[in-house]
């Protein structure tokens, strides 16, 4: 298998790179480049365009020979029916069995917990813990991203209550939320995969004191746990029947289909968390079922290693042209570099090229005014990816949104065609690529899907890249440094220490 995955990079490493807009000379190249996803009757559908970045029908069927090699199927088939995919941890990642896909009885639990989850959310807002009208959600990392994310992108004016997601230890984040809310209508959701990450337990127990500070009659009453490690929640104090559970073979950061959700459920109500897993569960079935470059994530995972291993990009950037998809880049970035940031195969030998970019990015059209110049006239080859929507997220006159859109495909086409000066500093070079994923409507399920379709995507580079996705070792030395600061005892290097004395910590 080495020896082919070897001269498959070989092979793809011999193709010619010419402008993307000689490309254009094939007067079939968008229909062959794009495709599109159908979220379901009535559902409308995301549109996936490649056409401007510099892949080609013989550099796709190069790509798919390194899939072949490098077991992509068989790799798929393991990850979607519950096999161990994560070697170094000895697990399975079982995120779709979430959205219904995977192992039989996986998909069952996930039921079984989704429904344990629904019978809570429904009991609040029938009123069962009082008059509710905030939540502050302490999570970190996969606690906190896909629920911000989830939040801020479907809550524009749904939503029934007011969340605040707060995952920094720097207890400013923490006042900002206190100042917000209101402690007598305040539930607290504590979010953690292990329920032990000290920034989460550190701010849940701030919450337990600002309600006593605040005269609520029963603290521990406003706690509601979303963990899988239920016995550590108990032992913290949380009542069981407000504990969420899920399981251990969900990663965090693919955990925002489970209990991890449970503000997306409560503020948005269920039915909204619901269309979220139909969304992803179309994704999972179009990347189970397709083949090839058909296959959309697949085909990212291409156009991502391309650029990364072959054109020696080190950076990615993603410029959602929608307000609301503002957590997007965040959310992405632990997906992508907690996921494939990593130097060993799965075997524990050397990887064989760069691995993760670095993800990057913004909002357009904000970022258009602060980072584009580089983009456009600097000497990094960034691919670009925008993602917008059709339809509209605001009531405004439509202007506004006609205005968001232009400006998104302009900068795809000026990246692309650039601009011949006489002058060097008004020159731009063009062959700059881009993606455009456009959604018809950026509903709960379009953004299911745009999560699952990231998630696959990020599968299917680690699968061509030789390398584990899912376990994240490179996070515990700084945190085993911290408690050792925090221990007292050890002295460490002089830059290091003279830090402490100057911050006087040690
Ligand atoms: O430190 C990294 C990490 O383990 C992430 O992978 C995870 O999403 C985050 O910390 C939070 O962990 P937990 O959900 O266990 O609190």
């Amino acid at each position: 298998m080495g020896d082919r995955i070897a001269a498959a990079w070989d092979k793809l490493g011999q193709h010619p790179a010419p402008a993307l807009m000689e490309l254009f000379t094939d007067p079939d190249r968008v229909a062959k480049l794009a495709g599109r996803i159908e979220l379901g009757e009535g559902q409308g559908g995301i549109l996936f365009d490649w056409s401007k970045t510099h892949l080609t029908d013989s550099l796709l069927g190069d790509f798919e020979a390194l899939a072949e090699a490098a077991g992509f199927a068989e790799a798929r088939d393991k990850l979607l029916t519950g096999a161990v995919v994560n070697p170094s941890e000895g697990r399975a990642a079982e995120h779709t069995a979430q959205r219904g896909i995977g192992r039989d009885t996986s998909v069952e639990e996930a039921f079984a917990l989704h429904h344990r989850m629904r019978l809570l959310v429904e009991a609040i807002h029938q009123g069962a813990l009082g008059e509710v009208r905030h939540l502050i959600h302490v999570g970190i990392g996969g606690s906190a991203l896909g629920p911000a994310l989830a939040v801020d992108a479907l809550g524009h004016d749904l939503a029934l209550v007011d969340v605040h997601v707060v995952s920094n230890i720097d207890g400013c984040a923490l006042e900002r939320a206190f100042a917000a809310c209101d402690p007598a209508t305040t539930l607290l959701a504590v979010a953690s995969k292990t329920f032990s990450t000290v920034e989460t337990m550190t701010n849940a127990q701030s919450v337990l004191r600002w309600f006593e500070q605040n005269g609520v009659d029963d603290p521990g009453g406003r706690v509601i746990a979303l963990t899988a490690n239920p016995e550590a929640a108990v032992d913290w104090g949380v009542d069981e029947t407000r504990i969420l559970p899920f399981p251990e073979t969900v990663g965090g950061r693919y955990s925002v289909w489970t209990s991890i959700g449970f503000p997306i459920a409560l503020a948005m109500g269920w039915d909204e968390f619901v269309s979220m897993l139909e969304g992803a569960r179309v994704v999972d079935e179009h990347f189970r079922d397709t083949d090839g470059r058909d296959n959309l994530p697949l085909r990212a995972a291409f156009a991502d290693l391309y650029y990364a291993r072959l054109r020696d990009c080190q950076t990615r950037a993603c410029f959602a042209y929608d307000e609301r998809l503002a957590l997007l880049p965040a959310y992405l970035q632990q997906l992508e570099m907690e996921s494939n940031g990593k130097r060993v195969m799965t075997d524990g030998q050397p990887v064989t090229g760069p691995t993760a970019p670095i993800t990057w990015g913004g909002v357009g059209t904000d970022a258009q005014h602060a980072v584009f110049q580089l983009l456009h006239q600097g000497t990094h080859l960034v691919p670009v990816e925008f993602i917008a929507s059709i339809a509209p997220g605001d009531q405004l006159d439509p202007m506004h949104h006609r205005m968001l859109l232009m400006n998104c495909f302009a900068q795809g086409a000026a990246l692309m065609a650039g601009q011949d000066s006489r002058d060097p500093a008004r020159a731009y070079p063009g062959d700059r690529p881009t993606t455009t994923i456009l959604c018809d409507d950026l509903d709960a399920a379009a953004l299911g899907a745009l999560i699952a379709f990231h998630e696959h995507r990020t599968f299917a580079n680690a699968v061509l890249m030789g390398i584990n996705p899912f376990d994240q070792f490179g996070v515990e030395l700084g945190k085993d440094i911290a408690h050792k600061i925090e221990q007292g005892g050890t002295r460490f290097d002089a830059s290091t220490q003279a830090l402490l004395e100057a911050a006087g910590l040690a």
